[in-house]
């Protein structure tokens, strides 16, 4: 790829993290999904040819746990699951130009070729190794079969993953203290041989790789230490029946880790819309191979063949529980068998649910399907999940958070200003009344379009979406500037202009606000009279000139009661007593559910007062970020220089991976500049950043207070 902005020369790729075909999906699953989408929307508007696609991880123990729990085969139940979701994500107006599953024959073909092509370039080896075993059951315990406990962090973790605690990909034998899930028992470890791609044999292409890799910042800088250390070589076989065969010679009893065939599918997806639609149309080579430098020549660390390369564009939005495996295994899988590499991936947080994870298992949970049956239209989640707060920052979902963003911005500013300016102009005017954009309103959207592209060249969603919504408050306070229901009768050029203005404002508005509400930016279209769709309307089409005649419109959003968000509540609260009262366990919780984040209730507070003089001892600043860099080697270490008004401090925070570093300079926040002085790896910190939760969100002021006023 190029590295330029986009729109470039080349077709994109955009995928979307594969879901495991194993449970119902609520919307916390919805995230990642409808972000993608938008996120594929915008480069389309932008002029990028792009393809959307992603499918069912269907194989490995998520799946043949869940399978088995619910006493069918593994493959039945997959592809029931599958076909929900296929259903459910059109839906949400989540428009896959191809959606798969890892268990068809197109990636079969392709899993296996890509194997045989890390074979024949020695990047694979066999190892005797230690695998967990249940000594009842007598049977091998791979991945979720087996629990025990994080040999990094410590935390309660899974086979493969330390879901709970520090998120890493752990390789089989690693879990400390490992108990089989089948019987409970603890788990003895016998030998067996397995297959393994040496990463190591990738260490110096992937220092290249992170350093050109684009998306938000989390999947930038988290990788760097892995790379940076030893690489442990992975291992690709599984003891299982489930899965893709391995295609060596001789190891008929081992399939494949689900994490070799699932990203594959990234690739045999794109794969199925060339073969749909006909390589002139897109052609899934000209993105994932063309280009690419042969397999064999990895390790140049300088990697002049990559900055030299002309390739597609590929860009994986996942949740920031997968990004090892995008940025440190995926890149090397397919570097090993000669594809391109991703341009970007953007990891996005976990969604909470009133400051709580979700929890299939509690019923406690917004399911997709009851979303829609409330008949709250797919849109309004869709906006809710895209642009509360940034991409990679959790977002806590609650009744009445939603109905505060519907309410305010999307009922108060866009659908207000929408609907009062066509219903004034459709009554004026039966349309659009004859005249041309002024010189304000035009210079204004302008500057929103050149928002929207920067925000989507910065993998911003958020700021997507404010280009459009701001605009659209921008209309409510021109047309209130500017009464055209008073100059009607004194001034009628003056009104004919200013109802063309708004007509041309809401029309920027629908064009730009489409990539996140689909369905009501065709609604908002078509209500202006404007033909055909508004995904076909490329940007310019904000400055074009309005359709002549449309009717009088109606409401695009319609509010939401206090009265509804109560039920809802109560609704939710009942499910969870039910679910509770019922020592209802449930289905096993999904890979999701689980890696949330940390299901805990809001801390009590501490019953211990403290006296008012205790709590003047503290010294409490407004300060303002001047520099924020990451600390090497530091999983989630920040240096922040801070204006204190009286001097600028250095102060290390634990803010790395929550916060865009190159953001931060200029926010104000909150220091205490009296606590005694620290080293942190290494580093000297003098003073803390009040920062809330998990999320680290730092805390600001919303005044004029400058650097050094004292925080009473
Ligand atoms: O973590 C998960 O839910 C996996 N099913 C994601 C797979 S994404 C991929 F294909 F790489
Ligand atoms: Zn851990």
């Amino acid at each position: 790829m190029s590295h330029d902005d986009f729109p470039t020369e080349k077709p994109a790729v955009v995928t979307c993290g594969l879901p495991y075909a194993n449970g119902d999906l609520h919307i916390g699953h919805l995230r990642t999904y409808v972000s993608g989408d938008a996120y594929a929307r915008s480069l389309e508007k932008l002029g990028q040819r792009t393809a959307f696609v992603s499918g069912s991880d269907m194989h490995g123990t998520p799946v043949a746990v869940n399978a088995e729990e619910a006493g069918v085969s593994p493959e039945e139940f997959a592809l029931e699951h599958h076909e929900k979701y296929a259903e459910t994500f059109p839906r949400f107006n989540v428009e896959f130009d191809n959606y798969g599953h890892t268990h068809d024959e197109t990636n079969t073909e392709l899993t296996q070729e890509f194997v045989r092509s890390w074979i024949d370039n020695d990047h694979v080896f066999e190892k005797e190794i230690q695998v967990a075993w249940d000594p009842e059951a007598d049977t091998p315990l791979p991945d979720r079969y087996v629990e025990g406990t994080c040999p990094y962090c410590g935390a309660k973790a899974r086979g493969d993953e330390c879901d709970e605690g520090c998120q890493r990909h752990l390789e089989p034998g690693e879990i400390e203290d490992p108990r089989s899930t089948l019987t409970g028992n603890p788990a003895e470890y016998r030998a067996r041989e397995h297959e393994f791609l040496r990463l190591s044999d990738f260490q110096e292409y992937l220092a290249g790789f992170i350093d050109r890799l684009e998306g938000t910042s989390n999947a930038r800088n988290q990788p760097r230490e892995w790379i940076e250390g030893e690489l442990q070589d992975l291992c690709i076989t599984r003891d299982m029946d489930w899965g893709i065969d391995y295609p060596g010679e001789g190891k008929e009893d081992l399939v494949l880790y689900v994490w070799v065939d699932a990203p594959i599918e990234y690739v045999a997806s794109t794969k199925q819309y060339t073969e749909r639609v006909g390589e002139d149309v897109f052609d899934w080579e000209e993105v994932w191979k063309d280009g690419a430098p042969e397999a064999g020549s990895e390790g140049d660390a300088d990697d002049e063949t990559w900055e030299a390369a002309d390739t597609g564009e590929i860009v994986h939005v996942v949740g920031r529980d997968i990004i090892q495996h995008h940025t440190v295994f995926w890149p090397s899988m397919l570097r090993g068998a000669g594809y391109n590499e991703p341009r970007a991936v953007m990891a996005s947080g976990f969604v909470n649910l009133d400051g709580q994870a979700f929890s299939t298992s509690r019923n406690r949970a917004v399911w997709a399907d009851d979303y829609l049956d409330e008949g709250f239209h797919p849109d309004l989640v869709r906006y809710y999940l895209t642009t509360t707060g940034g991409f990679q920052q959790d977002v806590d979902f609650s009744w009445e958070k939603f109905q505060e963003r519907v309410n305010g911005e999307l009922v108060g500013t866009l659908g207000n200003f929408a609907y009062r300016s066509l219903l004034f102009a459709a009554r004026n005017y039966e349309g659009t009344p004859e005249a041309d954009a002024s010189d304000e309103v035009a210079e204004r959207i302008e500057e929103a379009v050149a928002d929207f592209e920067a925000a989507v060249n910065d993998y911003s969603l958020k700021e997507a979406g404010e280009a459009a919504v701001s605009l659209a408050g921008f209309g409510n306070e021109y047309i209130q500037r500017n009464e055209p229901w008073n100059l009607t009768d004194d001034d009628p050029d003056r009104a004919e202009q200013v109802i063309y203005d708004c007509v041309q404002l809401a029309k920027a508005v629908a064009v730009l606000s489409a990539p996140i509400l689909p369905g009501k930016a065709q609604r908002l279209w078509e209500q202006l009279g404007e033909e055909g769709s508004v995904h076909d309307a490329a940007l310019d089409a904000c400055l074009e000139p309005p359709a002549d005649e449309f009717g009088e419109p109606d409401e695009l959003f319609e509010k939401i009661a206090d009265e509804r968000v109560e039920e809802l509540n109560e609704k939710l609260q009942e499910r969870v007593e039910a679910a509770t009262e019922d020592g209802d366990e449930g289905t096993a919780e999904t890979e999701e559910d689980e890696s949330m984040s940390d299901d805990t209730d809001i801390e009590p507070i501490d019953e211990d007062r403290i006296s008012f003089e205790e709590f003047q001892d503290l010294d409490v600043r407004v300060g303002e970020i001047e520099v924020a860099e990451p600390i090497e080697g530091a999983d989630d270490l920040a240096r922040l220089e801070v204006d204190i008004g009286v001097e600028t401090r250095q102060i290390v925070a634990g803010i790395k991976q929550l916060h865009d570093l190159e953001k931060l300079p200029g926010t104000k926040v909150v220091v205490v500049a009296n606590l005694e002085q620290a080293e942190l790896f290494g580093v000297e910190s003098n003073g803390m950043v009040l920062a809330a939760g998990e999320d680290a969100d730092l805390l600001t002021t919303h005044g004029d207070s400058g650097p050094g006023t004292k925080v009473k």
